[in-house]
């Protein structure tokens, strides 16, 4: 090329949760089965949308319309249910103008940091989720600038490093929350959002409340959506209906303009992102069709409380079973379908493997070449017993070393208990390190036997630490009742 065509934030798009796909194909080309642990998608984990959302589907493909262009913003029914649910939130009050539609959120999220000015920065959680941290990134060309969400304290924001960096950096213009949260499932709490609003009010910023999950809020997690906190502060809430419907395949997602009145530079810029998508034409037709049919539907809470209720049962679980080994911290989701586990400092190194077949040994290590150890942890978990999950500081952008796995596993069996799966270090899903068929298991013979296995399973080799360094309070409590007690305890 005569003049270099590679624009300067080139190197900043990585969507590890994808990339790490491709290592997986490989494993599983060496007869490996693989527990798909990486991509937040219900429906290729098995869960699938009821009838009766189907059949509005199947209803509205026989109208003629659904095949047409619609709205550069999106229909006019879609928009208007939305702005009517919006003002039930008893906060701000919008009108159908200030909700635009986009194909999928992640399209959203690619319109709005495009179309900010380069200098004007976004303040995001560290951990964050890729397509908004890499978006930033790129745009500015500048590493994404982060605030810490904190395991110490299940995930909170520290607020006055938040305030601290918002002083120290004139360029940031806004702040952006992910409630709840991808990848921790931590959900903000009200106080906390108040906060972030007054000092977005106090530096006049504005706030990107990524909101794909609020309806997926376990009972009593106290979300509460950006709308009802806001106040003037001009802001943009993001929904969608990949997570919800659930619907990834859609590519449905819309945005929420806040207070657009009350700042003329956020007008301009809101007015931006209209006159960007209008190049574009308009978003798909159908799920905008079917959205307030489906969500005004009077089985669709019902059915969302449902399918929460088997996530934090999941995520119950999964805390009991990981939070009794030592090193590593998690917390117990408050909504979406994630979990967050981080190893402590130091609890990783370079000397530590996981057995497994010669072939894949040699093209793992051809990843691994200058790889965080997260990344190397997770790269050998994939390669030993097929279970794929993401690595924090890598796939999250993060300063903590750890990994994200889901709560969608829809089968109970542990994979070595699959016909056709090999025994030694078929390894558990992540998910279930004491499965509950080991867990319900009534013969202590038995337990101890599975007990044993898991033990070799899920921390094989130097991955494990040596027993003689376990604290005692700790040692012997994956016996499967303690594992039950401990879930117990947590609800
Ligand atoms: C926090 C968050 N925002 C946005 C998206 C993008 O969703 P969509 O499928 O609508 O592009 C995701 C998808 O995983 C997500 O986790």
């Amino acid at each position: 090329m005569r003049r270099n065509i590679v624009h300067p934030g080139a190197d900043k798009l990585r969507y590890e949760i994808r990339e790490i796909a491709e290592i997986a194909k490989r494993v599983a080309e060496a007869g490996i089965p693989i527990v798909w642990e990486n991509i937040g998608d219900p429906v290729a984990k098995g869960e699938m949308p009821p009838k009766w959302m189907k059949k509005i589907v199947t209803d509205a493909i026989k109208e003629d319309s659904v095949f047409a262009y619609s709205p550069t913003k999106g229909l006019d029914a879609a928009r208007a249910y939305i702005a009517r649910e919006r003002n039930l939130e008893g906060g701000i009050r919008i009108t159908p103008d200030d909700i635009l539609f986009f194909n999928g959120l992640g399209d959203g999220i690619s319109h709005l940091y495009r179309n900010l000015n380069p200098r004007a920065r976004i303040l995001g959680p560290d951990p964050a989720y890729p397509t908004h941290s890499s978006a930033e990134a790129a745009h500015a060309d500048k590493p994404h600038l982060t605030y810490r969400l904190n395991p110490e304290n299940e995930w909170r924001p520290d607020l006055a490093e938040i305030e601290r960096k918002i002083r120290a950096n004139k360029d940031i213009a806004g702040i952006l929350i992910v409630n709840p949260d991808n990848p921790t499932g931590f959900v903000y709490p009200q106080e906390t959002i108040r906060a972030v609003v007054a000092l977005a009010k106090k530096y006049k910023l504005f706030i990107i409340s990524d909101e794909i999950y609020s309806n997926l809020a376990y009972e009593g997690s106290g979300m509460k959506k950006l709308a009802s906190v806001i106040g003037e502060v001009p802001g943009i809430a993001m929904r969608g209906i990949s997570k919800e419907f659930p619907w990834p395949g859609a590519r449905c997602g819309w945005i929420e303009f806040y207070n657009r009145g009350k700042d003329t530079n956020f007008d301009r810029y809101a007015r931006s992102l209209v006159d960007s998508k209008t190049l574009e034409v308009c978003s798909t037709t159908l799920p905008q069709r079917v959205l307030p049919k489906i969500m005004g539907d009077a089985r669709y809470y019902p059915y969302l409380a449902a399918r929460m209720r088997r996530y934090e049962r999941r995520a119950t679980y999964a805390r009991a079973a990981l939070s009794i080994i030592p090193g590593v911290i998690v917390h117990k989701p408050r909504g979406a379908f994630y979990m967050t586990c981080v190893f402590r400092k130091g609890v990783l190194t370079k000397r530590q493997s996981l057995p497994m077949k010669k072939g894949l040994k040699r093209f793992i290590g051809s990843r691994l070449a200058g790889a965080s150890p997260d990344k190397r942890f997770v790269y050998y978990l994939l390669a030993s017993t097929g279970i794929c999950v993401v690595p924090l500081s890598s796939g999250f952008n993060s300063s903590l070393q750890g990994f994200r796995f889901l709560l969608l596993e829809q089968s109970d069996a542990r994979p070595a208990d699959q016909p056709g799966r090999r025994r030694r270090c078929g390894g558990p899903c992540v998910s279930a390190l004491v499965p509950p068929a080991v867990a319900r298991s009534s013969s202590r013979r038995a337990s101890a036997r599975h007990e044993r296995r898991d033990r070799c399973e899920a921390a094989p080799t130097e991955f494990r630490r040596p027993r003689s360094r376990e604290p005692p309070a700790v040692r012997g409590r994956h016996h499967p009742a303690d594992v039950r007690r401990a879930a117990r305890d947590s609800r």
